[in-house]
Formats: structure tokens, sequence, C-alpha cells
């Protein structure tokens, strides 16, 4: 799922987090996404957010959670960088789920990724699933939206903007690959607008 690469952002100076917005907003929804999250999980206190990158969900996940504490990580240095929410309760890190879990397994009662998995090499994807399942709490709530690979023509404009624009080496799934990463029980799914391709599923640890 395409944001603008980082050399053609810096363009627009001031107005890049409008610019980003709304350029991510051709692909998905994140409020809509957003709400859907907060109607299967009406309550949450310790969230964990796994490839926040730059801030764009979480600023919508503190809206809905306002008093919990949110963590966002990952491995890109730039995490965090265009969130304009309440810093409060919100943290970012760059640190790798493993590092997380290994410090405090099942420590969260949420845990979100948007659009991270086509970004994480097929070969190990498998292994992080894990380690983000390992996150959560007994009874806590795993929420995860991506892309669906498709012989469409949205399909090929994201792949095309992913690839030649943000400069991203991406490999999209397709739909059993992104029923397959949790054996967790599926409590929900549900598309997200604009394109069907945008997948939500919530899955419910024992
Ligand atoms: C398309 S961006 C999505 C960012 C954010 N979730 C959002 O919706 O705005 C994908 C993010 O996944 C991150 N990522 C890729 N592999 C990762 C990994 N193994 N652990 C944590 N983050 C990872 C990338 O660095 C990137 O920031």
């Amino acid at each position: 799922m395409p944001s603008i690469g980082a050399t053609v952002r810096r363009l627009f100076g001031p107005l890049e987090p409008t610019v980003s917005e709304f350029y991510r907003g051709l692909f998905v929804d994140l409020d809509e996404f957003a709400r859907a999250i907060k109607s299967w999980v009406p309550d949450a206190h310790r969230i964990l957010e796994v490839g926040c990158g730059e801030g764009a969900m979480t600023e919508r996940l503190v809206l809905h959670y306002p008093e919990a504490e949110i963590l966002g990580i990952d491995i890109s240095p730039r995490l965090g960088r265009l969130y304009r929410g309440p810093r409060r309760l919100v943290k970012f890190q760059q640190r790798t789920v493993d590092d997380i879990v290994g410090e405090a397994p099942q420590h969260f009662d949420l845990v979100v990724l948007a659009d991270v998995m086509h970004h994480v090499q097929p070969e190990i994807r498998p292994e992080f699933f894990q380690s983000v399942e390992a996150a959560l709490l007994p009874g806590g709530h795993l929420v995860f939206k991506d892309w669906e690979r498709s012989i469409s023509p949205q399909h090929a404009i994201c792949f095309f903007m992913e690839r030649y624009i943000t400069g991203d080496t991406v490999q999209y799934c397709d739909l059993s690959e992104l029923k397959s990463f949790s054996h967790l029980a599926l409590a929900n799914d549900r598309r997200i607008g604009p394109w069907r391709n945008n997948l939500a599923l919530h899955y419910r640890a024992p």
C-alpha cells in the first residue's frame, strides 16, 4: 500500500502531512478501518501497533482509544514522523516485535497491523506473525489489514506506485495467504473502502 516516497514528499515542505493523507486516501480509508476496529474491540487498555510507519494509523487509534497506552513500533527510523495526535500515552520505538515479546510477552489487549504484511519478506512471514501473536494477552485482539492482490486496474496502479514512486520492494498476498497467517479464531472480517482489495481481519486469542 503506497505512501509517497520520502524524496517526492520533501518537495511539499509544510504541506507534506496533508499531501500524504490525501495520497493514502486514494488507496485506503484509514478512518473506516479505525471505526471497524472500534466496533470489534470497544475497549482496549494496552495497544501495540506493529509497523506504525509515520503514524497515520496511530493517529486514528488514539482518537478511538484516548485512555489506552499505545506503543507504535517499526523497523524504519522515520517512525512517528508525521504523527500529530496527543503524546501523553503514545510512544514510538524503533524496535522489532521480537524485542517487544522478548521483554514483555502477552502484554497487549489489542495488536494492530495496517498494510505491513506485504512489506515483510514472504519467507519470514510465518515467524513474524507468531511473534505478533505472542504479544497478545489471553483473550486479546489482533486486527490486521492488508491489500489483497488481484487482477484489477486498482491493483496495477497500487503496485506501480509502490514500486516506482515509493520505491519499496513489496510482495502482495492473495486471499488465501492473508487468511493463512493467523492460527487464532477469526472473529470478524470486512472489506474497507474505497477498494475491495483492502481486507481487515479480526482474531481473538484464547
Ligand atoms: C505501508 S507502511 C504502513 C505504515 C502504517 N502502518 C500506516 O498504516 O500508516 C508499512 C510499514 O511496515 C514497516 N515494516 C516492514 N517490515 C516490518 C517489520 N518486520 N517489523 C516492523 N515494521 C515493519 C515498514 O517499515 C513501514 O513503515
